[in-house]
């Protein structure tokens, strides 16, 4: 069976380049998720991780590829690999910017931050296989999808309660990743596809993910003498706790564990068009 054989026949997976001026929105309201630190700073740690984070996606695709070899590669999957890594590439830099942001802001640690996980990205590609790194990277692409459908079906407030335009960048962000969920777990299976890599890429990237956020968060509420107990207790309630966001996220992380499992298993690019009034090409779309 062809890798691509349970991708949608109308996907298309689309690069936009949309533009946001996150520092106008920061500097006149520095809390914009609903006036709150603790889940605002959430999303400024997350975030944080991005551009890093998505060059070392980009590179274990590519690196998959090679170690596959182009010419074994489905021409649908080699097509969707390209779009995957335009898509990247311009998240990357969207979340450099709104770094820049925070930086200027007076949290410059972020820049530290930043070096490190860079610094662990060229240590990872010289020191571990294409094997793991595009486990791991499959596995953080169904986070990053799940944490859309997430939004979408059971934590829509998450978005109604980010001011513009970090609302439209979290928006256009999820849709991509939904876009392009499947291209490095297709790549995953044609390299190796056993389930135990599998499952252990989801533990490695899925521990490693939250590490990151959780420094990151600690440092900007720090950073705002905003460290108290009783944000404490919220930070944990609002990830942890029941109806936070790794209990709204669970079910469908666990979902990579089913052995038959696949990232479009759930198509959630209609709830886009119809909810948000995004514009979702397909590929009759493009072609008319
Ligand atoms: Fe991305
Ligand atoms: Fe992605």
């Amino acid at each position: 069976m062809p890798a691509t054989s349970r991708r949608p026949a109308d996907l298309q997976i689309t690069p936009r380049q949309p533009s946001f001026d996150l520092a106008a929105l920061m500097k006149k309201h520095r809390y914009w998720h609903n006036d709150d630190p603790v889940m605002t700073h959430f999303f400024n740690a997350m975030q944080a991780t991005f551009p890093q984070g998505e060059r070392f996606f980009i590179d274990s695709a590519r690196d998959a590829c090679t170690a596959i070899g182009e010419q074994n590669l489905d021409p649908q999957l080699r097509k969707d690999v390209k779009d995957f890594i335009r898509q990247e590439a311009i998240h990357g830099k969207a979340h450099d910017d709104w770094n820049e942001v925070l930086i200027a802001m007076g949290y410059p640690y972020m820049k530290e931050f930043d070096a490190d996980i860079e610094k662990d990205r060229t240590w990872a590609r010289k020191k571990i296989g294409a094997k793991w790194r595009i486990s791991m990277t499959a596995a953080a692409e169904h986070m990053t999808a799940s944490f859309a459908r997430m939004i979408l079906h059971k934590r829509p407030d998450l978005i109604d309660n980010a001011a513009s335009p970090v609302r439209e960048l979290l928006l256009w962000h999820a849709l991509e990743e939904v876009e392009h969920k499947a291209v490095c777990f297709d790549l995953f299976q044609q390299l190796d596809g056993s389930y135990r890599l599998r499952a252990t890429g989801m533990v490695f990237a899925f521990v490693d993910f939250l590490r990151h956020i959780y420094e990151r968060q600690v440092y900007l509420l720090k950073q705002d003498g905003l460290w108290t107990v009783r944000n404490r207790i919220k930070l944990l309630t609002q990830v942890w706790g029941p109806g936070g966001i790794v209990a709204s996220l669970a079910p469908y992380l666990l979902e990579y564990f089913k052995p038959g499992f696949h990232p479009w298993d759930t198509d959630e690019r209609p709830v886009f068009e119809q909810r948000y009034g995004m514009e979702v090409k397909s590929v009759s779309a493009v072609a008319a």
